[in-house]
């Protein structure tokens, strides 16, 4: 692995690599050993052109636990603002040793345009791009999977599908959610099932192509297909605004018909967990009773981010990949 720039890129090998490194490391934290040296001497470049709260700092954090040295840079107040291109900010950054660029951006395709460029000589992590790719959040949320339903130590019986026969249920804003998106290419390819569920406005044309199943109706989902766990997406209004379209349905049918409050969540069998990338809507896509409930683990997903993040920077920057079938627990 050279770069990270999709989920749909993960062989299954390759998941259960990550995944099982992400334990190793998780590990590492609960031991108290807060720093390792793996990364000492290297540098990750943190590029954002747009927001983020969980993903950057969990790169920074990350990143920091490995002894690696870290560059943050945020588009707001840098020279992109004077119109610098990201080719430029690019070849800025390379002049200063990047070993590793984790770039956010608006443009779906930038983080692929970075890394086949030569404008970095770094390994390139897809941080979100634009409506298509958050490989490092569909990695988490899949790690968080596992930990609750299946165990941290994957499944043994079916080698590279440690998530077969779990049912998820993928919920809201699927059009602008590049968080879907990637999830359905992991989840799949761990062999999970996986159903979207949606208003048709914003459950993308074309949507059979994912590998999942389509769904209008969440209470016939939840009542039919008893989901093991079910991932909330945050309603992208910002992306709707900027598109020209406008927030259809209104946000009180939205709430009734796609929104996680107490009794649909009292409908879903009680082994099944709620899942949210964040930012959360609070009282639009989910409740707070639904978020703050003892089956959310959306704090768990955020640090659970962070040992998913350094396994990433380090079986790329540290080129030691473990073998494909070892465990953490072996
Ligand atoms: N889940 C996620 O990507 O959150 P941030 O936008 O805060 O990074």
């Amino acid at each position: 692995m050279r770069h990270l720039l999709s989920a749909g890129d993960l062989t299954p090998a390759e998941a259960v690599t990550i995944l099982d490194t992400a334990a190793q490391m998780a590990a590492t934290q609960e031991r108290e050993i807060k720093k390792l040296p793996t990364l000492r001497g290297r540098t990750v470049v943190n590029l954002f052109f747009e927001d983020s709260t969980r993903t950057r700092i969990s790169f920074e954090t990350a990143a920091k636990r490995l002894s690696a040295d870290v560059i943050n840079f945020s588009a707001k107040g840098s020279s992109v603002s004077k119109g610098e291109s990201l080719k430029d900010t690019a070849l800025t950054l390379q002049a200063m040793g990047a070993d590793a660029v984790v770039i956010r951006h608006q443009a779906s395709g930038a983080p692929h345009t970075l890394a086949t460029s030569g404008w970095t000589h770094g390994a390139v992590v897809n941080a979100g791009d634009g409506t298509h790719q958050h490989p490092t959040q569909a990695l988490l949320d899949a790690y968080t999977l596992r930990r609750h339903l299946v165990g941290d130590g994957g499944r043994s019986d079916v080698t590279g599908r440690d998530l077969e026969g779990l049912k998820v249920a993928i919920v809201g804003d699927v059009l602008h959610s590049r968080v879907a998106r990637s999830n359905v290419q992991l989840l799949h390819t761990l062999g999970a099932e996986v159903t979207l569920v949606g208003p048709p406005t914003l459950v993308p044309v074309g949507v059979g192509a994912w590998t999942a199943r389509v769904s209008y109706h969440l209470d016939e989902v939840i009542a039919d297909e008893k989901p093991d766990a079910v991932m909330m997406l945050r309603v992208q209004r910002e992306r709707m605004s900027s598109a020209g379209g406008g927030f259809f349905p209104s946000p009180l049918e939205y709430t009734r018909g796609y929104g996680l409050d107490a009794r649909r969540l009292a409908a879903l069998p009680d082994h099944a967990i709620v899942l949210h990338p964040g930012p959360m809507n609070r009282g639009l896509e989910i409740s707070a009773d639904a978020a703050d409930s003892p089956r959310a683990v959306i704090v768990e997903q955020v640090a659970n981010g962070v040992a998913v993040r350094m396994a990433v920077l380090y079986l790329l920057l540290a080129g030691g990949a473990p073998a494909t079938n070892e465990r953490a627990d072996a």
